[in-house]
Order: structure tokens, then C-alpha cells, then sequence
């Protein structure tokens, strides 16, 4: 289907006011809960201070971004000096990518990633290694999208100086083994980043320690928290070179006037749903395991990720003889919202690096769908979809 169908028929849906929306891109992105909201709107209003500014307005927008800063401390288990605030999950990558490879660049200039790394990550390697003469090594994937703790070890080297492996994928859903790779990392002393943004509020959390890492990216619309605020914890004393500059703020580490509504918003979801993780297992597996079932009935569709290292919330799956924006098209027609992977490729026909990395073929990796649920997904809305998938396979296929 061309894009300007696709567009057409995205629109005629839209017009026609389908009956019904079953939001399945929870990895996407999650709404507001109605309880952050609340927390944040004297925020938006009445507290409008500065907090650099030396007068009693700043000071008290000061005291109130300090008491978020702690509350986040508390939350994760480490010191509020340990944390940097920034714009969401691409702003903590980019931060953690540059600011160390640049600060330990007379160290060593090799670095080493995953090969299913979201381009937040993956687009840094790339730059440094395009640019700044850094050497890259990409790890590869098994065919469930895990990488091997030996693959690492293999690929370790005198002149490494950061390795950086994502938590959760949000194409698969796959949970890499980053304890270990952070433990291995440690052993030889090499700084260990991972990009937890799918991680946090869909897998059991105790404290920002349990990933053995230097440096965790957070962002706070993956789960119930607003857009556009996130943060990246830091390993004390580490100080990576900043990204931006023009002020002292974050303790020189990302220049820039605090989001402070945002803050506010980021710190009270992460109070209310990482501990207790706001996705629920116990009621997610049975939904997925049900749509995975029907994927693995469904002709030509096949299962992209682990059965076993699986976020409760999400299946993907690529369909032969199809292609991704045909797919969400035809599914979008019924009121159905999913993703073919990266929020960020979606309307595009660019193949999935992801797919790629898992063994998949391009055109394999160009029709991906991803379903992701949320907590406000229902049995009856899995068995809508089930009951769908079928016709619209083959009608997309052409069967
Ligand atoms: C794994 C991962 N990392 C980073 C990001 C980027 O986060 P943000 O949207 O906050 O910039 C996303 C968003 O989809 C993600 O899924």
C-alpha cells in the first residue's frame, strides 16, 4: 500500500470514528495517570520560580526540585547527587553514549554496544565512530534478541572504556542479562551503561544497583509519568563530559532551566509505579500469552523475540507477503493501535535493525508488528484482536 493510501485510509478511519480504540503501544508511549497529573498542576500555576534564581520565588522552586531530586533518590536507592534530570530517554542516552566516551577518550577509544540497541543509543556509536574515531564493536544477538555474556567477554579489550547493553528491548520486549554484563564490566573496570527505559515500571525493581551499572537511563512517559522529562542516574563520583552547555545546573552536568512541572510529574510516577511495577505481570502474561498463541496459529506470522526473557506486556511478530505500514493500516481501520517497533521509524518503511539482528530477512524485518499492553487492557479487547488477526493477515497478505 503507498503512502498516500495508507494516509487515506488512516484517515478515512479516523472520519469514520471507528467504535471502538484498543490502545496496544503501551512501549510507545502510556497516558498521564490522572494522580501525577494532579500532583503537577500547581506547578504549571501558582510555583513558577527559577530554581537558580537567588530571591525568595527561586528559592522556594529550588527547595521543591531539591525535594524531587530526593524523593527520585529514594525511590532508586542512591544518593540525589547520583541523579541528573533531563529531557527523557534520548537525552539520558545521548548523555551517558557521549559524555563518558568523550571524558575517557585518552583511556581508550573502544566502545562496545548491542546490535538491538534503540537508535537513542545506537545513532551515538555511529556518530563516534563516524566522527570522533572511537572503534565500535556491536554485539550480536541470539535469535530471541539476547545477547551472550561470553560475547562480551570475547569482545572486551585493554582499550575499552564503556560498554552499553539497553535493559528490556521495546521492539521484542526481550530482557537482556545486564546484571551480568554490568558484573563482568565491573570486574575489569569498565564503565557499564544500560538503557532501562523499557525496564522501569514493567519489571521487578529494588534499586538502581540491581543492574550492576555505572550509568541507567529513566524516562518518565513509558509509565504513567509525563513526556519530555527523564533522568540518567550516575555512579558516584563519575562526571561526564555535558552535551550541552550554558550553566552550571545538574551540578554542571546538563546546562539548561529545570523542567520543574516535569520533574515533579517524573518523580511522583516513579514513587507510584516502579516499586510495584504499574504494568501487571499477573494479569499481562495471560493476555500476550493468548495473542501468542494466536500469532503462532496465524499462517505466515511468526513470533519475533524470547518466549521465556519476554516483557509481560509485549509480542511482536513479522508476517510474510506483508509489509508493516500495510499491517498498521489495516489494524488502525479497526481501532486497533499498535507499532512496527520504534515509535521513531513509524510511517516508514525503513527495516527494523532490530528484526535484522534477530536473523530476520528485510522483507521479514519490514513488516513487523508490535503489540504492547498497559494496565487498562482488557481480556475482551485481547479477544477482539484475536478474533481480527486472522482475516486481517490474510487480507494484508492478499491471501
Ligand atoms: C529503549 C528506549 N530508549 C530510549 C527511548 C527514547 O526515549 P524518549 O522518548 O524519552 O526520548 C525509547 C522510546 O521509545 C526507548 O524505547
Amino acid at each position: 500500500m503507498s503512502g498516500l493510501r495508507f494516509a487515506q485510509r488512516t484517515a478515512q478511519g479516523l472520519l469514520a470514528e471507528s467504535v471502538r480504540t484498543i490502545y496496544f503501544d503501551h512501549n510507545a508511549t502510556t497516558p498521564l495517570d490522572p494522580q501525577v497529573r494532579a500532583v503537577m498542576l500547581p506547578f504549571l500555576d501558582e510555583v513558577w520560580g527559577n530554581p537558580s534564581s537567588v530571591h525568595h520565588i527561586g528559592r522556594r522552586a529550588r527547595a521543591l526540585l531539591d525535594d524531587a531530586r530526593d524523593g527520585c533518590a529514594a525511590v532508586l536507592g542512591c544518593k540525589g547527587s547520583e541523579i541528573v534530570f533531563t529531557s527523557g530517554g534520548t537525552e539520558s542516552n545521548n548523555l551517558a553514549v557521549f559524555g563518558t566516551a568523550r571524558l575517557l577518550r585518552d583511556k581508550g577509544r573502544h566502545l562496545i554496544t548491542s546490535s538491538v540497541e534503540h537508535h537513542a543509543v545506537s545513532h551515538c556509536f555511529d556518530y563516534l565512530e563516524r566522527k570522533e574515531g572511537f572503534s565500535v564493536t556491536r554485539l550480536p544477538v541470539d535469535a530471541t534478541g539476547r545477547v551472550r555474556v561470553d560475547d562480551l567477554r570475547r569482545a572486551l579489550r585493554p582499550d575499552t572504556t564503556l560498554v552499553s547493553v539497553m535493559a528490556a528491548n521495546n521492539e521484542t520486549g526481550t530482557v537482556q542479562p545486564v546484571a551480568e554484563l554490568g558484573a563482568l564490566c565491573r570486574e575489569r573496570r569498565i564503565l557499564f551503561h544500560t538503557d532501562a527505559v523499557q525496564w522501569f515500571g514493567k519489571e521487578p525493581f529494588a534499586n538502581i544497583h540491581q543492574f550492576n551499572a555505572d550509568l541507567v537511563s529513566i524516562c518518565a512517559h513509558k509509565f504513567h509519568g509525563p513526556k519530555g522529562v527523564g533522568a540518567l542516574y550516575l555512579r558516584s563520583p563519575l562526571h561526564p563530559d555535558p552535551v550541552q552547555f550554558g550553566g552550571a545546573h545538574e551540578h554542571e552536568r546538563r546546562a539548561g532551566t529545570e523542567n520543574l512541572p516535569a520533574i515533579i510529574g517524573f518523580t511522583e510516577a516513579l514513587k507510584r509505579f516502579v516499586r510495584v511495577p504499574v504494568f501487571p505481570r499477573n494479569i499481562l502474561a495471560p493476555l500476550t500469552t493468548r495473542l501468542l498463541a494466536t500469532v503462532d496459529a496465524c499462517e505466515g506470522a511468526h513470533f519475533r523475540g524470547s518466549r521465556e526473557h519476554r516483557l509481560a506486556n509485549t509480542v511482536s511478530f513479522t508476517v510474510e507477503g506483508a509489509d508493516s505500514i500495510a499491517l498498521m493500516a489495516a489494524l488502525d481501520i479497526e481501532g486497533v493501535c499498535a507499532s512496527s517497533g520504534s515509535a521513531c521509524t513509524a510511517g516508514s518503511l525503513e527495516p527494523s535493525h532490530v528484526m535484522l539482528a534477530l536473523g530476520a530477512s528485510v522483507a521479514e524485518a519490514n513488516a513487523l508488528v508490535r503489540l504492547s499492553l498497559g494496565r487498562d487492557n482488557t481480556a475482551a479487547e485481547v479477544e477482539i484482536l484475536c478474533t481480527l488477526l486472522p482475516r486481517l493477515l490474510r487480507q494484508v497478505r492478499g491471501k
